[in-house]
C-alpha cells in the first residue's frame, strides 16, 4: 500500500526546530522559529491569560463541542480587534468570522473557500518574499501562485515602486496576500500612506485582498498595527478577507487560537459567506477547540484584563526593541560590517542578509540557529545571548 511513498522534506521553520532539539551542543541557540521568549528564555504565560485560566479551571465547566465556526463570544471581541470596535462594517454585518485552529487554519479554510468560488484558474500573488507556508498552503488548495516585489535587499526595505507595478499587472479577480504588519520574513512594512496607495491599486484592478496578521500589537499597538485593515474598511472596497492568529499575542502557540473573517457587499453575503466557511471547517476539522478562545475570549471581555494585556503586549514590544538595538550595538562592537537596518525592522524577525552558507557556518560552528533564507528571530534574543549571538554572526560575516 505505501510501498511508494516518498519521503516528504523537513519544513523549513518547524523541521529546523526538530534539528535544534535533537542538538546536544550545551549553550545552543534557537533564532529560527518565530516565538517570543522572555529574559530567562521561557515562552511566558501572561499573567492576564493565567489569571482566566484559573477562574475556568476553578468553573469545572463541562466539554461540550463548540458551533463549527467556533466561541461567539471570541468570534464578536476578534472582529473588534481587527476592526475597530463600532466599525461600521461590523454594524453592517457585513463581517462573517469563525474561529480557526490558529492562523494557518484560516489561511487554509479561507483559501479552501476561495478556491471554490474561482473555480480552476484561482490565482494568488504572495509577496517576494513571504512566510513559506503560505505558497504551500494556497498551492494546496489549488491556487496557481503569483509574486510580487516587496523587499529591495540594497536598501533593507520596501520596494513599493515594484510592487506597485506587479500589482498593477495581475488579472481583476487574483487574490494578493498581503501581510498586515511585522512582516515574516522581513520586518519591512507598508507606512498609512504607502497602504493608501496600495488598497488603491487593489480597488482599482478589483484584485481580491487577503490579510494576514499573526502579530497584532508586536509592533507599535493594536489599532496601528491594524492600519491596513482599518483602512482597506474606510475605502469602501467591496470584499476582502483577514486571518489572524493570537499565537504570538496572546503566547498561546500551543492552543491554536484564529480566526478568518470574510468581508462581504452586505449582511446577506455575509450569511452566506459564514455558511461556506462552517461547511469548508466541517468537512476538515469539525469545529475548533475550545480551550485557548475561552482564554482569548476571557482576556478580551473584561476592560481591565484587557488593559492589562495590553500592557503585557507593551512589554514583549520593548524588550524586542531593547534586544534590536541591543544586537545592532554588539555587532558592531565585534567588527562586524554595518547592521544598523535591524534597528527599522517591525516585529519578530529580521531579515539579516546573512547568506545560506553563513547561515550553515552559524548552525555547525556555534551551534546558532537561523532559517536558511538568514531569518533571524530577534525576539529569542536575551541579555544572556545577545553577545554570544553578536560574536558568532561578526565572526561568520567578517
Ligand atoms: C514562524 O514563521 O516561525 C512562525 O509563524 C511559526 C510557524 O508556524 O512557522
Amino acid at each position: 500500500f505505501f510501498a511508494s511513498v516518498e519521503m516528504a522534506p523537513g519544513d523549513p521553520i518547524l523541521g529546523l526546530t526538530e534539528t535544534y532539539l535533537a542538538d546536544t551542543r550545551p549553550g545552543k541557540i534557537n533564532l529560527g522559529v518565530g516565538i517570543y521568549v522572555d529574559e530567562q528564555g521561557h515562552v511566558p504565560l501572561l499573567r492576564t491569560v493565567h489569571e482566566v485560566e484559573l477562574g475556568l479551571a476553578s468553573a469545572a465547566k463541562p466539554r461540550g463541542y463548540l458551533p463549527i465556526d467556533g466561541l461567539p463570544a471570541y468570534n464578536q471581541l476578534t472582529q473588534q480587534l481587527l476592526f475597530g470596535a463600532g466599525s461600521p462594517l461590523l454594524e453592517a454585518g457585513r463581517v462573517a468570522t469563525a474561529q480557526t485552529i490558529g492562523g494557518s487554519a484560516a489561511l487554509r479554510v479561507g483559501a479552501d473557500l476561495l478556491r471554490q468560488v474561482a473555480g480552476a484558474g484561482a490565482k494568488i500573488a504572495i509577496s517576494n518574499p513571504s512566510w513559506g507556508n503560505h505558497h504551500v498552503v494556497f498551492r494546496t488548495a489549488g491556487f496557481e501562485l503569483l509574486e510580487y516585489r516587496y523587499y529591495d535587499p540594497s536598501s533593507h526595505g520596501l520596494d513599493l515602486a515594484g510592487m506597485l507595478e506587479d500589482l498593477g499587472k495581475l488579472e481583476p479577480g487574483t487574490v494578493v496576500l498581503l501581510h498586515a504588519c511585522c512582516h515574516n520574513p522581513t520586518g519591512v512594512d507598508l507606512d498609512a500612506v504607502q497602504w493608501q496607495q496600495v488598497i488603491a491599486l487593489l480597488q482599482e484592478r478589483k484584485l481580491l485582498p487577503f490579510i494576514d496578521i499573526a502579530y497584532q500589537g508586536f509592533d507599535q499597538g493594536i489599532a496601528a498595527d491594524a492600519t491596513a485593515i482599518r483602512l482597506l474598511a474606510a475605502s469602501g472596497i467591496e470584499a476582502f478577507v483577514v486571518a489572524n492568529s493570537y499565537s504570538k499575542s496572546f503566547s498561546l502557540y500551543g492552543e491554536r487560537v484564529g480566526a478568518l473573517s470574510m468581508v462581504g457587499a452586505d449582511r446577506d453575503e455575509a450569511a452566506r459567506l459564514l455558511s461556506k466557511i462552517k461547511q469548508t471547517i466541517r468537512t476538515n476539522y469539525s469545529s475548533p477547540a475550545a480551550h485557548g478562545a475561552s482564554l482569548v475570549a476571557g482576556v478580551l471581555g473584561s476592560s481591565e484584563l484587557r488593559g492589562r494585556w495590553e500592557q503585557e503586549l507593551g512589554e514583549m514590544r520593548t524588550r524586542i526593541h531593547a534586544m534590536r538595538a541591543g544586537l545592532v550595538e554588539r555587532l558592531a562592537a565585534h567588527g562586524a560590517p554595518d547592521f544598523g537596518f535591524i534597528q527599522g525592522q517591525a516585529g519578530m524577525f529580521s531579515y539579516s542578509g546573512l547568506s545560506k552558507a553563513q547561515v550553515l557556518r552559524l548552525r555547525e560552528e556555534h551551534a546558532i540557529y537561523a532559517l536558511d533564507s538568514g531569518r533571524i528571530c530577534v525576539a529569542a534574543l536575551n541579555r544572556a545571548n545577545l553577545d554570544t549571538v553578536a560574536a558568532a554572526v561578526a565572526a561568520v560575516t567578517r
